[in-house]
């Protein structure tokens, strides 16, 4: 699909003088809003065909109070990062993935699918329009949103008669307030993230609207997020609401496998292949929340957190605590593994980033 450019979309060349000028803090980035200049829209009628989609100046966008997100959660979004290298290359890692996952969301929330191509030129085609506002190099990244929403009228529960693909971005740095220190973490015992059946295998906006309870009251009880178990049994680990869970014993590594309930994330995907080129042996298999206690190291994975080593874990009565604070060898080893590659450090031997 041909993207559409508005004229007065400025070619951004971007020099140390511009982007001091931005009123921001590069060194102290948190993950917050900010407001950029251009976000990418296009739209799908009934006729299931995308428009040619263009870049527009970033705002709000007018919907129908009926739209279909907006009354029954018709929705998906993606995360990814654009980092800019120490020669000023701008790369993206595995957006591919990110476009393959909003496919498979999209089939399951029954809307249409935004080819891959489609996906990957609109990413682009945001990320260069707002180039001035990614960070750096080394002080963080431009993260990039993709939404598909039903953004057509409907009253009585059906698909939303029109779609709407937007991406926005926004400069980030550290997801938890803690940076690279370790977070801590509690098991949640009373409510569950995702159901066998249900969307907890997508990402869709209301599998985390639904956390947002525990992770507040996890939040004022000193922790920084929160570990959900099984539907079922309450007796395997899950995910944390925004990450996926990996632990480590000796040179084995285990992490929950993909059954329908967990977010196949892209970090969590590329942490095993590196670890398994690394010499690691990593299980993906049901794991048992008392595998807790006895493990060397426990990480967390995510686009947004990249990897955040766990210092401790709140097990019902049980504090867990992980040697060396939770920044542990095989954490360390594997984030400067996957960082290198990220921001362009390193050879890209797994073939994972796309320069723009
Ligand atoms: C991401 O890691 O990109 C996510 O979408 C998680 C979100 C809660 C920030």
């Amino acid at each position: 699909t041909p993207l559409s450019v508005r004229a007065d979309t400025p070619s951004v060349a971007v020099s140390n003088e511009v982007r001091s000028s931005l009123d921001i803090d590069w060194d102290n980035l948190g993950f917050g809003y900010h407001k950029t200049d251009f976000m990418y829209v296009s739209k799908c009628g009934s006729d299931g065909k995308w428009d040619e989609g263009e870049l527009q100046p970033f705002g709000a966008l007018q919907l129908s109070p009926s739209a279909g997100i907006l009354n029954y959660g018709q929705g998906i979004f993606e995360g990814m990062k654009a980092y800019r290298t120490e020669d000023d290359r701008i790369l993206l890692f595995r957006p591919e993935e990110n476009a393959l996952r909003m496919i498979s969301g999209a089939d399951r929330l029954c809307m249409p699918t935004v080819p891959v191509n489609m996906f990957i030129q609109a990413v682009k085609q945001t990320v260069l329009s707002n180039e001035r506002w990614i960070p750096p190099s080394g002080k963080g990244s431009l993260y990039i949103r993709p939404l598909l929403i039903g953004s057509g009228a409907v009253l009585g529960l059906a698909p939303a008669p029109e779609y709407t693909f937007v991406i926005f971005v926004a400069p980030v740095g550290n997801y938890f307030k803690e940076g690279l220190a370790p977070i801590h973490l509690k098991v949640e015992n009373t409510y569950h993230r995702a159901a066998p059946g249900g969307t907890g295998g997508v990402k869709t906006v209301g599998n985390y609207a639904s956390v947002l309870k525990t992770q507040l009251s996890a939040k004022k009880s000193g922790f920084s997020d929160v570990l959900y178990l099984d539907a079922v049994e309450s007796k395997y680990l899950e995910e944390v609401s925004s990450c996926n869970i990996f632990l480590v014993k000796g040179k084995k590594i285990a992490t929950p496998h993909l059954k329908g309930t967990i977010l196949p994330g892209i970090t969590r995907k590329s942490i095993i292949e590196l670890a398994q080129t690394l010499g690691y042996e990593v299980e993906e298999r049901a794991v048992c929340v008392d595998e807790l206690r006895d493990a060397d190291e426990v990480f967390c994975t995510g686009t947004a957190v990249v990897i955040s080593p766990v210092g401790s874990i709140m097990l019902h009565e049980d504090r867990l605590e992980y040697a060396n604070e939770g920044l542990g060898k095989v954490s360390k080893e594997l984030y400067s593994a996957l960082t290198s590659i990220q921001m362009g450090q390193s050879a890209d031997i797994m073939k994972w980033t796309v320069e723009i």
